[in-house]
C-alpha cells in the first residue's frame, strides 16, 4: 500500500531563511522525502510566516513534493494560488473552514493532493464524513503556530484510531504527524500508524541536520519492521 512508505518531512519553519536553498539541499541529499511548508496568517494562529512567493521559489529549488500546511482562515480562498505556485499537497485545518468538504474537493480539482489537519483539541471524529476526500490526515501534536514546542502525547491515540479506520473502511490516506517529533518519539509514532513525520527543530536545530534526517528515517523504518 502506498501509505506504508515512511516519509520524513523537514519543516522549513525551523531553518535559516537567509540560506533556505542550501538548507533544503542538505536535507534532500540526506534522504528527506517531502518539504513541509508552514503558512501562517496571524489570525488562525498567533504567528505570521511565509506565503505564495516562497512556495514559488521553493518549487524551483527542489524536486521533492511540497507539503503546504495552511494555518490560515478561509483557506478555500487561497487553494488555487498555492497549487499554482507549486504545492504538491495542500493541507487545510478542519477548524479553519465551515466548508471542509468543499475545500478538500477544491484541492483535488486543482490537481493537488488533499489533506485535513486537526488541532490537539479536535477529535478525529470530525473527519469521519470526508475520509474519501482525503489523501492525508495531519494530526497536530502541538498547538499550531510555533516550532520547538513539546509533543502532546494525546496525538498517539488519534493516530491509532485513524489507523484502525483506515483498515476498517479500506481507506488509503496517509497519517502525518506534526509538532515535537524527534528521535525519542518517532519509533512510537510509526508503530501507532503514522507515515509522514514532520520535523522542524529536531532537524534544522540539530548540529548535523543531514544526520538527524537519516536517523529519523532509520528509527521509523526499523520500528515498522519490528511491528509484525
Ligand atoms: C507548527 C508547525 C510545525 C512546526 C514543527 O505550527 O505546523 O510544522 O514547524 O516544528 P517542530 O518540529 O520544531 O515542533
Ligand atoms: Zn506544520
Amino acid at each position: 500500500m502506498s501509505y506504508a512508505r515512511i516519509e520524513i518531512a523537514p519543516s522549513i519553519l525551523a531553518s535559516n531563511f537567509a540560506r533556505l536553498g542550501e538548507e533544503i539541499h542538505t536535507v534532500e541529499q540526506a534522504g528527506a522525502d517531502v518539504i513541509h511548508v508552514d503558512v501562517m496568517d496571524g489570525h488562525f494562529v498567533p504567528n505570521i510566516s511565509i506565503g505564495i512567493p516562497v512556495v514559488e521559489s521553493l518549487r524551483k529549488a527542489t524536486r521533492l513534493p511540497l507539503d503546504v500546511h495552511l494555518m490560515i482562515e478561509r483557506p478555500e480562498e487561497y487553494i488555487e494560488d498555492f497549487v499554482r505556485a507549486g504545492a504538491t499537497r495542500v493541507l487545510v485545518h478542519q477548524e479553519a473552514t465551515v466548508h471542509l468538504d468543499r475545500a478538500l474537493a477544491m484541492i483535488r480539482e486543482h490537481g493537488a493532493e488533499a489533506g485535513a489537519a486537526i488541532n490537539p483539541a479536535t477529535p478525529v471524529l470530525m473527519l469521519s464524513d470526508v475520509l474519501d476526500k482525503l489523501d492525508t490526515v495531519l494530526v497536530m501534536s502541538v498547538n499550531p503556530g510555533f516550532g520547538g514546542q513539546k509533543f502532546i502525547r494525546g496525538a498517539l491515540e488519534k493516530i491509532r484510531q485513524l489507523n484502525q479506520w483506515r483498515t476498517r473502511y479500506n481507506a488509503s490516506f496517509r497519517i502525518e504527524v506534526d509538532g515535537g517529533v524527534d528521535l525519542g518519539n518517532v519509533a512510537e509514532l510509526a508503530q501507532a500508524g503514522a507515515n509522514t513525520f514532520v520535523a522542524g527543530s529536531s532537524i534544522f536545530h540539530a548540529s548535523d541536520p543531514a544526520g538527524a534526517t537519516r536517523q529519523l528515517h532509520k528509527l521509523a523504518t526499523e520500528a515498522l519492521s519490528h511491528k509484525v
